[in-house]
């Protein structure tokens, strides 16, 4: 056997991705997948970009390009946050831009806090470079500040990821107020701050809320930020493009810029070209058809919901993105063993313990509405009560002998 580094050991590979292959029978109604609904995917604007680029930019679209980028693109980007373009590197989806970061950003045995629960493909990117993990506690409205205030009076954080609007996995949104007061304790505690947001865009109800990124650049000068934001086109176009950036202070961009030139060169310069071309007017149709779609899935789910699943069952209500997080009343119930019996049953989620970090909490789990129809989403549910259901009865009774 040929021996692989110890970074390559600390590898593991996605649990979603192993979950996903025991739910991929066509009569599984599957709220498991974190894929955004490809029937709203913009193919024919995409088709027509793509022959106006070759037109135009004819074999430079087929060229190698820069390391940082497409500049128009970047220009966009850069002119949609204020920013100048040297402070964006577009990357091969949102996933590169988190393991470059990883890569630039932490040293073997760095504290990293995240939010319990967190992306699970974040703890996957950064996990090669080492850091430890710790989870900071969250309710309703995200990140609980007081909880990482004191967090960090114990323990000597060097980085928080978070993804604050319409979190994945669990839908929450951190409200303005702990928005404001996160940046206070980070920026006392010299923390750096990692804001996933690839849901920004997907609000189908309520108020917007400014991005952590946004709010620090009132109170501080582009250098001195210690806000790191990531966007992606993934969720607003098509993940496939595997286009996305990061944004942040130029020292971060450059260090990023040498990491993405050993990484892979540069991201496709076709897909760049394509994309700056639908930034006028498709990406903005794009959105509000996609937030239309998601909110009326969301409202049907969230209402079988409560109907459906048994009483002391909560589920998170999410004003965007794709996801809500339900809970089970009782804390022994291990959704990872109950989903064999819901596949049986013909409905599919994502457990919730691979999102911990310290992976010891089953008796969560994750549920897509992004994919699915109307009557599937109520068929599904339903049948998901009934496993839960059946579950909550089996169990034994709290003062039986053991
Ligand atoms: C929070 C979060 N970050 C990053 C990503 C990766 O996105 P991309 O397709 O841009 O790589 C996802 C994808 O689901 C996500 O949910």
């Amino acid at each position: 056997m040929i021996p692989v580094s110890s970074t390559a050991r600390r590898m593991t590979s996605s649990a979603i991705r192993e979950i996903l292959k025991i739910t991929q029978r066509p009569e599984v109604i599957s709220f498991a997948g974190g894929l955004p609904a490809p029937e709203l995917f913009p193919v024919d604007p995409i088709r027509a970009a793509a022959d106006r680029v070759l037109a135009e930019h004819g074999r430079q679209a087929l060229q190698y390009s820069t390391t940082e980028g497409h500049l128009p693109l970047r220009r966009w980007i850069a002119e949609r946050s204020e920013i100048t373009a040297d402070m964006v590197q577009i990357t091969t989806g949102s996933q590169q831009g988190l393991d470059l970061l990883g890569r630039v950003l932490i040293d073997p045995g760095d504290i990293v806090l995240v939010e319990s629960p967190t992306y699970l493909g974040a703890l996957q990117a950064f996990t090669p470079y080492a850091p430890r993990f710790v989870e900071v506690a969250t309710d309703d409205d995200g990140i609980i500040p007081e909880a990482l205030d004191e967090l960090l009076g114990r323990v000597d954080g060097r980085l928080l990821y978070t993804v604050p609007t319409f979190q994945n996995p669990t839908g929450r949104t951190l409200s303005a107020q702990r928005r404001l007061a996160l940046l206070e304790i980070t920026r006392r505690h010299l923390v750096t701050v990692i804001e996933d947001g690839p849901y920004n865009e997907l609000r189908f109800r309520g108020q917007e809320v400014e991005t952590l990124f946004s709010l620090a650049r009132r109170t501080t000068p582009d250098d001195d930020l210690n806000v790191i934001m990531l966007g992606t086109f993934s969720k607003v176009l098509a993940p496939g493009l595997r286009d996305a950036w990061v944004q942040g202070p130029r020292h971060v961009i450059d260090k990023l810029v040498q990491a993405k030139q050993a990484a892979d060169l540069h991201s496709p310069t076709l897909n760049q070209m394509i994309i700056t071309e639908l930034l006028d007017d498709v990406l903005a149709e794009q959105i509000k058809i996609i937030r239309e779609a998601y909110g009326q899935r969301a409202a049907i789910m969230i209402d079988a919901v409560a109907r459906e699943l048994p009483t002391g069952v909560s589920c998170t209500d999410p004003d965007g993105g794709m996801f809500c997080w339900v809970s089970l009343p009782d804390e022994s119930i291990d959704t990872e063993a109950m989903l064999p019996e819901a596949v049986a049953n013909n409905v599919a989620y994502v457990p919730g313990r691979p999102f911990y970090a310290a992976g010891e909490r089953r008796n969560t789990l994750r549920l897509s509405y992004a994919t699915s129809t109307e009557d599937q989403i109520r068929t599904g549910i339903a049948d998901l009560g009934r496993v839960i259901a059946e579950r909550l009865s089996s169990r034994p009774a709290a003062d039986a002998p053991l």
